[in-house]
């Protein structure tokens, strides 16, 4: 089992979204990483700056960023070429299953063409390179019954444009290290939340809508069942696997915490009217609406993690009570971010920097 990754140059792709900021931001902290990042991401409407606020003065000699399209081999390879990169960690994707709906094609280029750069341009630096790690979803896995996980020998069955491209790129990768032997490793994680996501997801979209009283789209029945993991327990268990995992393996990650989505809408309403200073008015869960449902809406996904857990010691640190909780402040007190997320003044602000 290789105990720790000597890598100097980690290029993370999608490094401005919403898991790959907060991986950037845990890493930087940790005393066994001490190589520089260089974050290329293309700032699509999920690629936000604010995200990293901070980072490039806290840490001038060990982060970069690169605003640069995975989907442009030769830019990859320039970049692979001029910053010496030994590994990859790679976010970057079109991540929201009701845009991959409405325009899959942006989700075939970026998941499926983009990956294929990437593992194209570690191939051609081969002999120094480090490792390519890959995050997926459990979503590539289908949709379970009542009873029953997904476990990493669960066979793909993918249900929407998103979670057939990302399970195509899964493909790749493991091809790549079996055909080529780069030293390649996944992770396939449940639903992620905490700071910094974008608020078409369902728990930032809810904390917002609710905090300013509008309304709480639910799909179907809202019945539909999501395990739920804090985002900073996904960033400890990629760097442990990046750093422990064995080489050529997947690696299952999840909360051991399912919920059904108008819980977790219920839980939210209850927590706002609960709040210093939001409690007046109505009661939250009377903005509770129910729309039409999601097609091909995946009905309940669980992971079994031992593997992880067994092999490599991880486990969850973050219960969903506090994890929620830590959350719902988070979006409350960062008035700032979300203003300029909401009013999209992050995009003008890009627009005026890179001329467009
Ligand atoms: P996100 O949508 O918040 O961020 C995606 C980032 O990728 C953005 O910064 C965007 O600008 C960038 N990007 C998109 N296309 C690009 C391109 N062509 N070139 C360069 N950069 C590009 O996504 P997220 O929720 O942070 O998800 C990150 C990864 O984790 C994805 O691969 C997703 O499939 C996976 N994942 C997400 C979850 C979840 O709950 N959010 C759970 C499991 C796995
Ligand atoms: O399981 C991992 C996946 O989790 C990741 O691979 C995806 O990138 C990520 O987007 C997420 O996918 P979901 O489709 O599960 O997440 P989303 O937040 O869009 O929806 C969560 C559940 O809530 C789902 O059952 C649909 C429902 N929903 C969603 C929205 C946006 C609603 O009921 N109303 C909504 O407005």
């Amino acid at each position: 089992m290789v105990k720790r990754v000597d890598v100097q140059n980690l290029m993370v792709t999608g490094g401005c979204g919403f898991i790959g900021s907060n991986f950037i931001r845990y890493l930087m902290e940790r005393a066994d990483f001490t190589g520089r990042i260089v974050n290329v991401d293309k700032l699509t409407y999920a690629g936000n700056p604010d995200n990293l606020k901070g980072i490039e003065d806290d840490y001038p000699d060990r982060y970069l960023f690169e605003r640069a399209d995975i989907c442009d081999f030769e830019c990859m390879e320039e970049i692979f070429s001029r910053h010496g990169i030994d590994a990859v960690c790679h976010f970057a994707a079109e991540s929201h299953v009701d845009r991959s709906i409405k325009d899959p094609g942006s989700f075939i280029y970026t998941n499926i063409v983009g990956t294929f750069n990437l593992l194209e341009a570690a191939r051609a630096h081969c002999e120094s390179f480090v490792l390519f790690h890959h995050i997926s979803t459990d979503e590539v896995y289908g949709s379970l019954g009542a009873e029953g996980l997904f476990t990493e020998t669960t066979p793909y069955r993918p249900n929407s444009p998103y979670s057939a491209a990302k399970a195509s790129s899964d493909h790749l990768v493991r091809a790549y290290g079996a055909t080529y032997g780069l030293p390649i490793t996944v992770s396939n994680c449940s639903n992620n939340y905490g700071p910094y996501q974008f608020p078409e997801k369902l728990i930032p979209l809810i904390i917002l809508n609710a905090k300013e009283r509008e309304k709480l789209p639910v799909y179907g029945d809202g019945r539909n069942v999501r395990d739920w993991l804090y985002v900073k327990d996904h960033c400890a268990a990629i760097w442990t696997i990046m750093k422990s995992g064995r080489r050529g393996e997947t690696y299952n990650i999840g909360g051991n915490m399912e919920m059904e989505n108008i819980t977790i809408v219920e839980m939210i309403c209850d927590t706002l009217d609960a709040r210093k200073g939001l409690e007046t008015g109505t009661p939250r869960r009377e903005l509770i609406t129910f729309v039409k449902d999601r097609p091909g809406h995946d009905r309940r996904y669980a992971i079994d993690f031992t593997k992880l857990q067994t092999e490599l010691g991880w486990t969850p640190g973050e219960s969903f009570e506090s994890g929620i909780r830590k959350t719902i402040s988070w979006y409350l007190e960062n008035s700032e971010w979300v203003r300029r997320v909401r009013n999209n003044e992050y995009r003008s602000w890009i627009s005026e920097q890179y001329g467009e």
